[in-house]
């Protein structure tokens, strides 16, 4: 594979019957492409909590999966309220979900450390009222 393959996915708003749909379809092509389930692993937690993120927080957005020759990038983006503070938000237990949604089961508030922990690089940008950028790199 000399160019890489890029995969695009619509993130919709609240929508917890197709949430995950992205990560899970990257799964898929991480295993076709032999990549080491562990870092699979890693690539799709990293997904999920980033894609869960903009169902929940940013009013949904998209996702961007390319896949390199030794390692991925995902991009998840979304035009939501965007983050004030990002350290704080970084940080293990912090979280702003209500009440509906942690009977659901979410907002344990692990996702971002979560993503850094698994990941071998985080980028986030995020401006209030403009929206949320995450990048997301898993190295093979
Ligand atoms: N895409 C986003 N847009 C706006 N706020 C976000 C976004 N992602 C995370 N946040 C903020 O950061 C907090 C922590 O996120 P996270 O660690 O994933 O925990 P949780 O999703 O369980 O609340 C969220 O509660 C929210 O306040
Ligand atoms: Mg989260």
């Amino acid at each position: 594979m000399n160019q890489s393959m890029v995969k695009v996915f619509d993130i919709q708003k609240d929508d917890f019957i197709s949430a995950g749909e992205a990560s899970s379809s990257v799964k898929k092509i991480l295993k076709q492409l032999g990549v080491s389930p562990e870092v699979i692993k890693r690539a799709v937690i990293s997904m999920y909590e980033a894609e869960m993120n903009a169902v929940i927080h940013g009013g949904g957005g998209k996702g961007y999966a390319e896949f390199f020759k030794e390692h991925i990038e995902i991009i998840i983006e979304d035009n939501g309220p965007g983050i004030e503070n990002i350290e704080l938000a970084m940080q293990e237990g912090y979280s702003t979900a209500p009440g509906n949604i942690r009977e659901m089961g979410f907002g344990a508030g692990m996702g971002l450390p979560n993503i850094k922990k698994h990941s071998d690089q985080l980028e986030i940008k995020s401006e209030v009222g403009k929206g949320t950028t995450l990048k997301i790199t898993i190295n093979f």
